[in-house]
């Protein structure tokens, strides 16, 4: 069932929970994701980065690709698709072409400047009962070309931009895309406390959840994060599946190469990464 994803982060927060946002790539990768969630019984959340919505041949065809998928494969459960990271022009796009949720990504904007285009981003987006996600202190790391220097948000402006009534909110405390440094000094509860604090009942959203400690994940949930973001895991996961499936020189196995075999093993290595967050998250059985 294709809907928003603020009916399912207000009961997700309310239960204490995070539901799960995993990014998708292509047809395999939503598959993987739509067919755990629904074995899970879990509410999802199908992120789609701009550069992965231009991969996929643009927003029209990832709206109809996941609406086929949901229909075929029976998906019951909560899905909702939602850009990832998107500039103002791209969650205009988005919404045009039929995502539920959008992500305005105004963080590089001075504040004035990106509260005036969120506020218009809600209000088409609302007129449309599409969710929107905004973000303030932006994350650290690299995620499809987009830079983040990694600071850590301010309450205040959490609250300005809370104010206008966007759905959830992501908030910098310290989280990074991809892979956690060594010398990565962890996430800033107290920050987050205060921004639980002065935005509360407000979903809280943790990018970067590749390479977060459990101890921290359930931390951030009790703290108010009722959404957390996944990318890189999968990422991981089904690269080092498909890399022994193709060092084991099974793809020249048999009489001819199928491409679906190949990347099978690729597609199971993302499911189970998804369970095992599903459980850590505490998302199964929630649909
Ligand atoms: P990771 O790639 O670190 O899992 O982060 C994903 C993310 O935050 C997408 O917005």
């Amino acid at each position: 069932m294709l809907v928003s994803a603020a009916e399912m982060l207000k009961k997700a927060k309310e239960g204490k929970y995070a539901v799960g946002q995993f990014n998708i790539n292509n047809l395999e990768w939503a598959k993987a994701i739509l067919l755990t969630a629904q074995e899970c019984n879990s509410p999802v959340i199908l992120g789609v980065s701009e550069g992965a919505g231009k991969y996929m041949c643009g927003y029209t065809t990832v709206v109809g690709m996941v609406k086929g998928m949901i229909n075929e494969l029976g998906i019951t459960v909560p899905v909702a698709i939602h850009l990832d990271h998107g500039s103002y022009e791209h969650a205009l796009k988005v919404i045009e072409a039929g995502f539920s949720s959008v992500m305005f990504d105004g963080s590089h904007y001075p504040i004035d400047e990106n509260i005036e285009k969120t506020k218009e981003i809600i209000s088409i987006a609302h007129s449309k009962g599409i969710s929107v996600e905004a973000e303030v202190g932006s994350i650290g790391g690299e995620e499809d070309g987009v830079v983040g220097g990694g600071e850590v948000a301010d309450p205040a402006e959490c609250k300005m931009i809370a104010d206008l009534g966007v759905d959830f909110l992501a908030a910098g405390i310290g989280n990074i895309h991809g892979k956690y440094p060594a010398n990565w000094k962890g996430l800033n509860f107290d920050v987050l406390a205060e921004i639980e604090k002065v935005t509360s009942p407000m979903p809280l959203v943790l990018h970067g959840g590749t390479g977060i400690p459990a101890d921290m994940i359930k931390k951030a949930i009790s703290l108010g994060v009722a959404k957390i973001n996944v990318n890189t895991e999968c990422q991981l996961s089904f690269a080092a599946a498909t890399r022994k499936y193709v060092e084991a020189g099974k793809d020249l196995e048999g009489k001819g190469f199928d491409p679906r075999k190949l990347l099978a093993p690729g597609v199971e290595a993302i499911k189970e990464t998804v369970k095992e967050k599903m459980e850590l998250f505490g998302s199964v059985n929630k649909a």
